[in-house]
């Protein structure tokens, strides 16, 4: 399975540092010195919906793809637009497509879970073209009164198309079940039956134990990965990471001893997009002319479950 295309989207509204810092107990100099973050992205006159279908169109139109060719449609979001019908079937209208489709939620390993559930469709027969779309509104359930996490996240939404061909060479994941780290519940509901439902809570993290798990997580991940196909961190070219906290792509990269060319960021202007983050950032390396024909990245993610995924990719 091979990537054809990319796009993605971002909303209009910029919120800066010291934007946070008119209404939260926070400074810029915190916020960038300890995640790197200077700016983020925020959802105010647009849908997710609609950051979903432009990031989708403009995938479609880098991949040359028709939306007839695509056979189903993969969603990544933490949180869609409804909880029925999904996005990926709402996004459908708008993008001209009549297909399967389907959200997945797997955290900020969204979008490498996507590409595996894809390679399945593609190798099985069943799609001859995907389109995936990691879609993510943090804003709508991050706490804006708890300065340790919301000043972490913004909203955006990547996209690629995949189909059949030479590229995905290996996608890993792991597991470690840890929700007391990094939990954000749904709504009890109202059912007369309901014995003490729980209350609904916004996002909360514990940010020290997911920066441990980040850190070690990815390095080992990267490393087994490099192992099981012979190769040297410098055999790959680009190192496309989570963008959490510039501090964890920091710590990876020194101990993969590898140049800051290869770690590839937009945390500083997006902040934390969860599984939006990598397609967001994929796009941007390829609107750039970065992504040329055999290139080789690893792609890693981390976060909620605790989970992290890993892929080897060729372009
Ligand atoms: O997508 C995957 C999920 N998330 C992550 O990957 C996040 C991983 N974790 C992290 O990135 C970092 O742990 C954080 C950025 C969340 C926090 O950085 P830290 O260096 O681990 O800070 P800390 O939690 O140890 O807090 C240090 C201090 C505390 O004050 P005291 O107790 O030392 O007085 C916090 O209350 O910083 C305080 N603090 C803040 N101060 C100013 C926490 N948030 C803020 C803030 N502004 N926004």
């Amino acid at each position: 399975m091979k990537i054809l295309g990319t796009g993605s989207a971002l909303p209009k509204k910029v919120v800066t540092n010291d934007d946070l810092a008119a209404f939260l107990d926070t400074s810029d100099e915190w916020i960038s010195t300890r995640t790197g973050i200077r700016e983020r992205r925020v959802l105010s006159e647009e849908t997710l919906q609609s950051l979903a279908e432009a990031a989708g169109k403009a995938a479609l139109e880098n991949a040359r793809v028709a939306p007839e060719e695509i056979d189903f449609v993969l969603v990544t979001t933490v949180q869609a637009e409804t909880l029925s019908p999904a996005l990926a079937c709402d996004i459908q209208t708008a993008l001209g497509l009549k297909c399967m489709g389907l959200d997945l939620n797997g955290g900020c390993t969204g979008f490498i879970a996507a590409l595996s559930v894809a390679e399945g469709l593609i190798a099985a027969g069943r799609a001859r073209k995907v389109l995936i779309v990691s879609a993510e509104a943090l804003s709508r359930f991050a706490d804006w009164t708890d300065r340790s996490t919301c000043v972490l996240f913004g909203d955006a939404a990547g996209a690629c198309v995949v189909g059949e061909g030479e590229g995905l060479k290996d996608i890993r994941f792991m597991s470690e079940p840890r929700r007391d780290v990094l939990c954000a519940s749904t709504p009890p509901g109202n059912s007369p039956f309901a014995v003490d439902p729980a209350p609904a809570e916004y996002l909360k993290m514990q940010g020290q134990e997911v920066y441990k798990f980040a850190v070690s997580h990815s390095f080992k991940d990267i490393q087994a990965m490099l192992a099981a196909h012979d190769l040297q961190p410098e055999d790959v070219d680009f190192y496309v990471l989570h963008q959490a906290n510039m501090r964890i792509l920091e710590a990876v990269r020194t101990r993969l001893k590898v140049a800051p060319e290869h770690f590839p960021h937009n945390i500083e202007r997006t902040g934390n997009t969860s599984s939006a983050t990598i397609p967001v950032l994929l796009d941007e390396m390829n609107r750039a002319g970065q992504l040329k024909p055999g290139c080789r990245a690893i792609l890693n993610a981390f976060g909620a479950g605790l989970c992290t995924g890993t892929a080897l990719i060729e372009f």
